[in-house]
């Protein structure tokens, strides 16, 4: 089993490197199933029906998210029916959307989990590592394999997930920071991890966005709407691979300047 994941799209400049690289990427590598995180994929904030069909329209498998998805209002008109997009599963019970659900790929059964980290993330929600021990003694008997996006700010509290889950996920991915993390590993138990993917979008950018927004920011103290950059693009992922002989994750960086 091939799995292809991409950190943080963020908007048109995300889909535009998508669009540019992504035919080739898959004709080359061949996953059976493909994740992307799509909070940011919409004007750099949240997720339209729109946006989420051209996603799925390119190959994508299922959509993961974070604190963002609730920005553009209209997620809430699609998100309880559309079992391709995932939101936290530990945002509180009756909240909108899903935090998990079981797809069916290459003759597997592959349940995908989105949870949220608590630090930094100023959002009171429910430990992400007790809500995965629930999910899991839920999932564990119907799946062949389980994919985390820990979507999450601090470091520590990603690797520490990373190895609470380790034997019991088969891949976490940390989404949420933008930037790639050069710790892509198996752990000792056998989930192959990263502490974040890196995002999809503007190579000169701050995070995404246009360079002198955030610096105006830093130097005043003022926030104003962030718009997304356009200069270049560029494609973070990783590859894993798992069967019988193998188990390998590997990062994939793709440019275009
Ligand atoms: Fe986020």
């Amino acid at each position: 089993m091939k799995f292809l994941i991409i950190g943080d799209v963020i908007g048109k400049t995300g889909r535009k490197a998508l669009k540019y690289f992504l035919p080739e990427l898959i004709s080359k590598e061949k996953p059976d199933f493909i994740v992307a995180n799509g909070e940011n994929s919409a004007g750099g904030f949240g997720i339209t029906k729109k946006v989420f069909d051209e996603l799925i329209s390119m190959g994508i498998d299922v959509i993961t998210s974070g604190n963002h998805i609730w920005d553009k209002k209209e997620v809430f008109q699609f998100i309880d029916e559309e079992k391709r997009l995932l939101r936290p599963a530990n945002y509180p019970p009756n909240v909108n959307g899903r935090g998990f659900e079981i797809y069916e790929k290459s003759g597997k059964k592959i349940g995908v989990v989105n949870l949220m980290g608590r630090v930094f993330m100023g959002i009171p929600l429910d430990c992400p590592f007790r809500t995965f021990d629930q999910i899991y003694e839920m999932i564990r008997d119907k799946v062949d394999y389980l994919i985390v996006d820990f979507h999450a700010e601090a470091t520590s509290e990603k690797t520490a997930f990373g190895f609470y889950v380790d034997g019991r996920a088969d891949v976490v991915f940390g989404t949420h920071s933008h930037v790639p993390t050069a710790d892509e590993q198996v752990l000792p138990n056998g989930t192959a991890y990263i502490t974040d993917v890196g995002l999809t979008g503007a190579v000169y950018s701050v995070i995404g966005m246009k360079i002198d927004e955030p610096i105006k920011k830093f130097l005043t103290g003022i926030s104003e709407k962030y718009s997304v950059a356009t200069d270049g693009f560029l494609l973070n992922c990783i590859i894993v691979e798992k069967n019988a002989e193998k188990n390998e994750i590997r990062r994939v960086k793709l440019v275009k300047e």
